[in-house]
């Protein structure tokens, strides 16, 4: 069997990457290569039996693998990718980290919609293949159908996303700045009887106190948002909202490279208080007027694991959010509806796990295609 180098697995990221690949009996067919950044000659998991971890930054280790896997993050594949290649290193990296994605010679990752990209280019030899960021992915787990009828003249995507994009500490950040927001009015939220601007207040005044932990938000995000997500581009637009576009085209092979004509993807990127699902509100300009019911036929058939919601209150309130998604392979799409604007105006509302096919998943399914 096929030996398989994995680096970053004990992250959030590689984590659930190791939790999928083992619901999935993926071991079974493969030989596991721990490695480490921080715990070289340690112990590799023992799911996988007794053997020590490697080190992640010896290039002749790695080099003798036929597949690496990281989900360490971008600054370990910027310290070794291009060492590895280097040295003369031909075998397939999978990769979760942004580094690559927008190289010409790495593929973005999404098999449920863009298969034929994927298997055009094993077919020319391309061996770099990376996850895309998690709210592209997720969102078109949700919209493929409608992509690939050619429905969509233009897209924004105004997005909800969880603290869990940022990482664990943010997670643990989060739920920090809530409790201490919970904590200091604990006694008047007990009383029924206390007046809410005066809790109200105690608790604006905590959020501005600079007293709330902020290393990894750099402001509470408790009881806030975040309308900035990743690197000032200095033109007005954030990192995270340019990928919108750019990756989107990328794995649908479009735009630049490619002989299809990009399709304009533009919004604005909000971090929220959600844990680790990303949520989007869509407004698609549609090439022609479709009825309602076409429209969700062809989204619900689209990935198998898109699901189109009924646009009712009680369906939407149940499914279509974090709560209900996270943990769970579901794209639920809902809020379908035509807009005021006319009937080539589509609304639409999708949820995704961040760390599922926003991460994992992808990497998974890619290791299996390279392995088949
Ligand atoms: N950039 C994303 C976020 C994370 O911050 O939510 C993963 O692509």
């Amino acid at each position: 069997s096929s030996s398989v180098g994995f680096i970053g697995w004990r992250g959030m990221v590689g984590s659930v990457l190791m939790q999928r690949m083992r619901e999935e009996n993926d071991f079974a067919g493969i030989n596991p290569v721990f490695f480490s950044t921080s715990n070289v000659g340690g112990r590799a998991p023992d799911w996988v039996g007794a053997s020590s971890l490697q080190d992640a930054y010896d290039i002749d280790s790695l080099k003798k693998l036929p597949i690496i896997v990281t989900t360490q993050g971008g600054d370990y594949t910027t310290a070794v990718h291009e060492k590895l290649r280097a040295a003369g290193w031909d075998g397939y990296w999978i990769d979760a980290a942004s580094t690559l994605r927008m190289k010409p010679n790495a593929v973005i990752v999404l098999d449920p919609v863009n298969r034929q990209v994927i298997d055009s280019a094993l077919g020319k030899g391309i061996k770099d293949f990376v996850g895309g960021n998690c709210t592209v992915s997720c969102m078109l787990m949700g919209l493929a159908g409608l992509f690939h009828a050619g429905l969509i003249e233009w897209m924004t995507s105004m997005t909800y996303q969880a603290a869990s994009g940022g990482g664990a500490q943010h997670m643990r950040e989060l739920l920090t700045q809530f409790g201490l927001l919970n904590e200091c009015v604990g006694d008047k939220l007990a009383d029924p009887a206390s007046a809410i601007l005066e809790i109200d207040k105690t608790v604006l005044e905590l959020q501005r106190s600079g007293k709330l932990p902020v290393d990894n938000f750099g402001v509470p995000l408790a009881g806030n948002l975040i309308p900035w997500i990743d690197k000032d581009l200095g033109n007005g637009v954030s990192r995270e909202e340019w990928k919108a576009g750019a990756e989107t085209n990328k794995i649908l092979g479009r735009g630049e490279g490619f002989d299809d004509p990009a399709i304009a993807i533009d919004g604005l990127c909000v971090r929220v208080g959600a844990m680790r699902c990303h949520s989007q509100a869509l407004t698609i300009k549609l090439t022609r007027d479709v009825p309602l019911d076409e429209i969700a036929q062809i989204i619900d058939q689209g990935t198998p694991w898109a699901k189109v919601i009924p646009n009712s209150r009680e369906a939407t309130m149940s499914e279509l959010s974090p709560v209900a998604v996270t943990g769970t392979l579901d794209i639920p799409v809902g809020r379908l509806r035509k807009m005021s604007m006319g009937p080539n105006f589509l609304s639409a509302f999708t949820v995704g796990d961040q760390l599922l096919w926003g991460a994992a998943e992808p990497l998974r399914r890619m290791l299996n295609i390279v392995l088949k």
